[in-house]
């Protein structure tokens, strides 16, 4: 690689990290990480329990911080200080537990941190008609069929089916990075089929998408790259067409 990069803000990949380490007090937990999520492009992060997969979730969703190195977001260096940074930018996470609100509506749900206000007066109060409509587009955005009215509790959802709001929330408002901790790692097979298929949707649509599993099936059909972590560390980049699930459990089990 030549040491004077010039790249202009279009080619460059959405999000990038360069020499990134990490350390909880005395434990060093990434060791100069170096990856980079294109937009239209799937990377995914393979690694068993206690690789550093979370961690690199939480750093590049801002809520933790970089102890070294460099994070940048379309080519250029920035301080990812906070969630509210990563939101901005429009990086967005999916996080494993997380996904939805189960105590609110599927509609509210999808635009939750974007709600349409209506104004009466000196007063605002979230349009739901608007809400509705927004949900209902998101969702057939993706092509997502749930079995409920999206005024339902997002509780009565199955698990496939809250992902699958998450990541219509995610595409709805246009996230450059789409990011997803283990999306399918509790999901029966038709389910995930279908969150592999919206992310997919995602994907075509221009996002960088970065996708954390552990399943080896799911990231051979997904992946445009696979990156491998153990120990804190990248220890193998490859190509779906040019890997095997033989080599890929032989890379993240180190044996
Ligand atoms: N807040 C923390 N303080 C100290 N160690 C941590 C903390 N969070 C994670 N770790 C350690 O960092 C390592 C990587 O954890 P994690 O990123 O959750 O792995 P993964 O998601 O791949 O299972 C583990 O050894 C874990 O115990
Ligand atoms: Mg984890």
């Amino acid at each position: 690689m030549s040491a004077v990069m010039s790249r202009d803000s279009s080619s460059a990949p959405v999000v990038e990290l360069e020499n990134v380490s990490k350390w909880y007090g005395p434990t060093q937990v990434l060791k100069s990480i170096n990856l980079q999520a294109n937009a239209g492009k799937v990377l995914v992060i393979l690694g068993d329990n206690g690789a550093g997969k979370s961690t690199l979730v939480k750093i590049l969703s801002g809520v933790e911080r970089i102890s070294e190195g460099n994070y940048l977001f379309k080519g250029s260096r920035i301080e990812m200080r906070s969630p509210r940074i990563a939101r901005e930018l429009g990086i967005a996470t999916v996080f494993q537990d997380l996904a939805i609100c189960p105590m609110l509506s599927i509609a509210r749900n999808i635009v939750l941190g974007n709600e349409p206000k209506r104004r009466v007066g000196p007063l605002t109060f979230l349009d739901m008609p608007e809400a509705r409509r927004q949900a209902r587009a998101a969702l057939s955005q993706l092509g997502v069929n749930i079995s409920r009215d999206e005024t339902e509790l997002a509780a009565r959802l199955s698990g496939g089916e809250r992902q699958s709001v998450a990541i219509a929330r995610a595409v709805h408002f246009g996230a450059s990075c789409l990011m997803l901790d283990e999306p399918t790692s509790a999901l029966a097979v038709r389910q995930a089929g279908k969150v592999l298929d919206s992310i997919a949707v995602a994907r075509d649509r221009g996002q960088a998408v970065i996708m954390i599993t552990h399943n080896f099936n799911h990231a051979m059909e997904i992946a445009d790259q696979i990156v491998i972590v153990r120990q804190g560390e990248i220890v193998s980049r490859m190509k779906p067409a040019e890997t095997s699930i033989t080599e890929i459990s032989r890379f993240v089990s180190g044996s």
